[in-house]
């Protein structure tokens, strides 16, 4: 049965419980109905305790049963122990959410208390959020069911949090920065309701134009990752995740695992989604800002307008570092700003007024960009100078901004004394995007296009790629059966067979005729190494011979082989040499994919060696995966050019990659017993050459998961 309740109404509840409502000022149960009268919440408040009695002018109930109302949502700011049988009148009052402000749970060991909670709301068909939380701002229905300092200003940003205590500081940062919300939720210990919860609502609610999330670990992270794929391209989503370090903590048991951590993973997936992720809180904030009111651009190139040739240089070289393009027609640039400046200044972009300029020079330049329907978004910038009385300036930019409000992006970034910084607190609080440093300006519109981007993007549908699953199944039982967790090399063939990988050719021979016969169908060069369940290091023991050219060094290597490995280990049971095929040097990459803790199945790429393993040059996606995120994986790594071909190198077979990326995406979503696959290396020859799986690596489960 699923018990599932409309999340709507945890946003527009009808009529709102607080269990535990105190007439004591200084109580949580106090300020949560505080917060709610005061925001001018139109539904029905009903303040529940024993004692009776009224809270600010509200009849205070004695318990939920007394109510004749409909209650959707019950707050519950009573302590643990006594949760429980709240939740249970809530359960007998048909309640949708319960929201548990209360601490005392999971996050401090108390897990099956919390478990048990929420088994018992979800069987009466009731939904939990938190607990541990702060409570719920929900525009739409001007409540504000939080024990925060209150003043939220509604607007157009959503903002999920799972820290409280950086909740309820962000809604004090919302109000000082005149930063307008249409929702704010603390999600807490996430025990049922999740942030894929929340976004399911805020992706249908037209006042949320940017939503702003503060994670710190991920649960259900598939559901997560469809999730934002469909909100980013709707709306700007804007993520701040703490916890870096905990790379280590998060590093599987492979050695895939080992070569990056839980970050990059997280960082990597983000990109896939759309998501923008900030470095810090004030970034967040600023980009929030900026996107909430920000016309989408019409295009991808941007002007620069200073009267400080040094600042201008300095916003070229923010533009680069946030893939911001500047317009480049010199012809156009020429025509356009040559009247307004001097002889000496520039109308390269940045286009230089020089110091000289007046504030009419300033406002021309700004309505003349306006008028071009080429260039598309603005960067205004200001060094204080005599020249400009700083008062009017600011009107100047009152009235630009308007002009531009609804056109084109633009940003404002003006450098001086206190006068100046007094101007931009001033027209900050007024929405209007004035920044002090260039960088946070052109970082806000940098994101501005990182999203607008998504927003254009096609929605990516993941390849279909057929699989024998039953096949791959029984490679697998049979390892099972002598209750290995990892394939040998001739049962991992089987598995890149199934697959469809291209491997070396390779056979099996058991003497050594068989071995120059192997040799000889292979063709030369041919590699060689001893095949001994005994013999697990191979090359330790002298088991492996490479690059053997003719018949005799055949002879010679398979006499060698036995000679070293009998002296290793005497007693080992030899089977005989696999002679296989000496693959082609090109570019070595590894490849692979596994059942992230978080994200569910993942893959992974890099390039080999020195890349991966001192450069940590990898990328991610969540699995399964499409051509285009295929290719946007590959491109993501810092060494790409090299695979698009450096110093008269032809282009590698990109393409070979992606199709290999694509497939292991496919196994490890279909086969969930597959723990870990990985190919290293994979090694890439020119374009159209294709590639070849030199080692594959299995690790699985040892019992079938049942699905
Ligand atoms: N039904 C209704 N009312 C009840 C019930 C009940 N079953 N049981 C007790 N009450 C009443 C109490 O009588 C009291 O009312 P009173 O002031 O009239 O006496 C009121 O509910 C509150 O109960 P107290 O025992 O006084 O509890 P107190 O307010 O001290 O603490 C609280 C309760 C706030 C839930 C506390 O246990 C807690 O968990 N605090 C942490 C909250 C928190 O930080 N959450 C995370 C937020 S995010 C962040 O990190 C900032």
């Amino acid at each position: 049965m699923d018990t599932r309740t409309d999340i709507d109404y945890l946003f527009e509840p009808r009529g709102v419980a607080v269990i535990g409502a105190s007439q004591n000022s200084a109580k949580i149960g106090y300020q949560v109905v505080e917060n709610i009268v005061q925001r001018g919440y139109k539904g029905r408040i009903y303040p529940i305790n024993p004692k009776g009695g009224e809270v600010l002018g509200l009849k205070i109930y004695p318990d939920l049963s007394a109510v004749e109302g409909d209650v959707d949502i019950a707050v519950i700011t009573i302590p643990a122990r006594f949760v429980f049988d709240a939740v249970k009148e809530c359960a007998a009052k048909h309640v949708k959410h319960v929201l548990i402000i209360t601490s005392g749970f999971s996050e401090v060991g108390n897990a099956e208390e919390e478990r048990k909670i929420v088994a018992y709301a979800r069987e009466h068909g009731m939904r939990v959020l938190g607990p541990n939380i702060f409570g719920i701002y929900s525009a739409a229905a001007s409540l504000d069911a939080t024990f925060g300092p209150g003043g939220i200003l509604p607007g157009r940003v959503a903002i999920i949090t799972q820290s409280g205590a950086l909740g309820i500081a962000m809604i004090g940062k919302t109000a000082a920065e005149s930063l307008g919300l249409s929702a704010l939720v603390s999600i807490g210990n996430k025990s049922d309701i999740d942030e894929s919860d929340v976004l399911e609502y805020l992706t249908r609610d037209e006042a949320t134009k940017v939503i702003l999330m503060y994670i710190e670990g991920v649960k259900h992270g598939s559901r997560l990752v469809g999730m934002l794929k469909e909100v980013a391209r709707k709306k700007h989503v804007i993520v701040i995740k703490s916890g870096r370090s905990r790379r280590g903590a998060m590093a599987a048991a492979s050695h895939t695992g080992s070569l990056a951590g839980a970050d990059e993973i997280f960082d990597s997936i983000m990109r896939q989604c759309g998501v923008l992720r900030a470095e810090n809180v004030q970034d967040a904030f600023n980009w929030a800002h900026f996107l909430a009111d920000a016309p989408l651009p019409k295009g991808k190139e941007s002007v620069i307008v200073t009267n400080g040739g040094g600042i201008g240089v300095l916003a070229t070289d923010a533009c680069e570092k946030y893939g911001v393009d500047l317009y480049d027609n010199q012809a156009v640039l020429k025509d356009t700003f040559a009247p307004v400046m001097p002889s000496f200044g520039s109308s390269k972009n940045p286009v230089d007024l020089t110091g000289q300029a007046t504030a009419e020079d300033y406002k021309r330049s700004l309505e003349a960009m306006l008028a071009n329907d080429d260039m598309h978004a603005a960067i205004a910038l200001y060094c204080e100078t005599a020249l400009f009385d700083t008062d009017s300036f600011a009107d100047l930019l009152r009235v630009e901004y308007q002009h531009y409000k609804e056109k084109k992006p633009i940003i404002f970034s003006l450098f001086g004394g206190e006068k100046l910084e007094a101007i931009v607190r001033k027209l900050r609080a007024e929405g209007i995007p004035v920044f002090s440093d260039v960088y946070d300006g052109i970082s806000s519109l940098g994101a501005l296009y990182r999203s607008w981007r998504n927003l254009n993007a096609p929605a990516e549908v993941a390849e279909d790629v057929q699989i024998d699953v039953a096949a791959a199944e029984a490679i697998l039982d049979r390892a099972r059966e002598e209750k290995r967790g990892f394939l040998l090399a001739n049962e991992a063939q089987q598995m890149a067979k199934v697959l469809g990988l291209s491997m070396p050719r390779s056979i099996l021979a058991s003497n050594l005729d068989e071995a120059v016969r192997a040799a000889r169908t292979i063709g030369y060069p041919v590699v060689m190494k001893v095949v001994s369940k005994d013999i697990i290091h191979k090359s330790d023991a002298g088991g492996v011979a490479l690059d053997l050219v003719s018949e005799k060094e055949v002879i010679d290597a398979y006499q060698a082989i036995m000679r070293s490995c009998r002296a290793y280990k005497a007693d080992a049971l030899i089977q005989g040499v696999e002679v296989v095929e000496m693959v082609k040097p090109g570019v070595e990459t590894i490849i692979g994919a596994r059942q992230d803790a978080s994200f569910g199945p993942i893959v992974m790429f890099g390039l080999g060696g020195i890349y991966v393993e001192v450069m940590k040059d990898v990328a991610f996606r969540a699995a399964p995966i499409s051509r285009r995120e295929a290719h946007a994986m590959v491109s993501d790594i810092r060494s790409y050019p090299l695979l698009l071909g450096v110093r008269g190198e032809k282009r590698k077979d990109i393409d070979g990659i992606v199709d290999v990326a694509i497939k292991l995406g496919a196994v490890v979503d279909k086969c969930r017993d597959i723990t870990d696959i990985e190919i290293n290396p994979l090694v890439v020859y020119e374009h159209g050459q294709g590639v070849k799986a030199v080692d594959v690596r299995i690790l699985f489960q040892t019992t079938r998961e049942v699905r």
